[in-house]
């Protein structure tokens, strides 16, 4: 089964090809035939953030090319395709719809159906594309605009045992490149700094350490590190290289503490050593990798990361999220573009529960 994914809810516009070869038990069923993202960075990089008018404006500018060249790379016309899947939320509204309706275009041209890709899915099976990774296995996905703790049971079947109760641990990694005026995204910027600093400098808190329960918090850190910046300033080379590893190591800290506990209710709820997937952006922090590493070592488990391709925003892990769900016998989501869409429908929000649903 053919698909082509189409991934425009932030700012990469991204288009893929990919094949389920049918096979679910043994071997690797998932083939890339095609893909490609074209990150908005520089579009967004003088605003210190992502501009959603500016983001939707970009994926029109660019979508038509990138499905043609996917078709192209991958030798096939649209009559090759089995089906057609874009995300279609949680996003920036404006990009979500950007891809959403010209996937529906296309599987109309090409007549094929079109399937809705809840975005977060798509991480969520993103580590299937590279290898067979049995259920159940823990999800740690940690992006600039979700941090959350999954049980991932099966395809269609996600639990959420925790969340960030404010910012995103990239939001917080930005913000702190932003203090300390390193650029954006922050994350790579505050990481390469903190290789030369000390990180015992500065006593930053560890949010909700020790605390029972699985769910993280970000804020008060960030707070915290703005204010010892403001004491020092101004500030030294060395001074913001002290800062950022005393940040990061703050976030390292309360981050195992927390995975650490879902990594206990994993171990009590099934029988298996424990399978960390983490993925998202910050996902690529190598400190953090370590301390991932080590903590579920400990545990006789495993940590795996997708390839850094498929741990950030990608088409593949959309096409892929939709035939997972094809070949399970799944029943095909609603084509409504959605803002917010959580990926564990019975939970309770966490925060921003208004009438448009959860923020986190
Ligand atoms: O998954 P992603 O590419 O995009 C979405 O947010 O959906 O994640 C981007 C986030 C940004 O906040 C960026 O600062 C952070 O991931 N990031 C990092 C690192 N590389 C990217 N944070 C910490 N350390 C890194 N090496
Ligand atoms: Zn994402």
């Amino acid at each position: 089964m053919l698909a082509l994914g189409i991934e425009t809810s932030c700012d990469e516009t991204a288009v893929a090809i990919v094949r389920h070869s049918g096979q679910v038990m043994g071997g690797q069923p998932a083939e890339i035939l095609a893909e490609t993202v074209l990150s908005q960075i520089d579009d967004h990089a003088p605003f210190g953030g992502v501009v959603p008018e500016i983001a939707a404006r970009a994926h029109v500018d660019h979508l038509d090319r990138l499905v043609r060249q996917c078709l192209d790379q991958a030798g096939i016309g649209l009559a090759a395709l089995d089906l057609v899947a874009a995300t279609t939320g949680p996003g920036l509204i404006g990009g979500v719809l950007v891809g959403s309706v010209a996937g529906q275009a296309i599987a109309s041209a090409a007549n094929v159906p079109f399937r809705a890709v809840n975005h977060l899915e798509g991480h969520a099976l993103s580590p299937r594309l590279a290898e067979p990774v049995a259920f159940p296995y823990l999800l740690f996905l940690v992006s600039g605009g979700h941090t959350q703790i999954v049980c991932v049971r099966a395809v269609g079947a996600y639990e959420r045992w925790g969340s960030t109760l404010d910012d995103a641990l990239g939001e917080a990694f930005d913000k702190t490149a932003k203090i300390l005026d390193l650029g954006f995204p922050g994350g790579p910027a505050v990481e390469r700094m903190a290789e030369g600093g000390d990180p015992t400098r500065f006593a930053l808190p560890r949010p909700l350490k020790g605390k029972p329960g699985c769910d993280l918090s970000f804020a008060g850190l960030k707070t915290a590190l703005r204010l010892a910046a403001e004491d020092t300033a101004p500030l030294s080379e060395s001074d913001v290289r002290d800062l950022a590893a005393s940040f990061q190591a703050a976030v390292v800290d309360s981050v195992s503490n927390r995975l650490g506990q879902a990594l206990d209710r994993f171990a009590e709820e099934t029988e298996d050593a424990p399978r960390l997937v983490a993925a998202g952006g910050v996902a690529a922090n190598k400190a953090l990798r370590a301390a991932l590493d080590t903590l579920v070592a400990s545990q006789g488990g495993r940590l795996i990361v997708p390839p850094a391709k498929h741990c950030t925003d990608n088409a593949a892990m959309i096409a892929w999220a939709a035939l997972e769900r094809e070949v399970a016998g799944l029943p095909a989501h609603p084509t409504t573009a959605r803002p917010r869409w959580p990926l564990d429908e019975a939970a309770a929000p966490v925060l921003g529960s208004g009438k448009k649903g959860a923020r986190a």
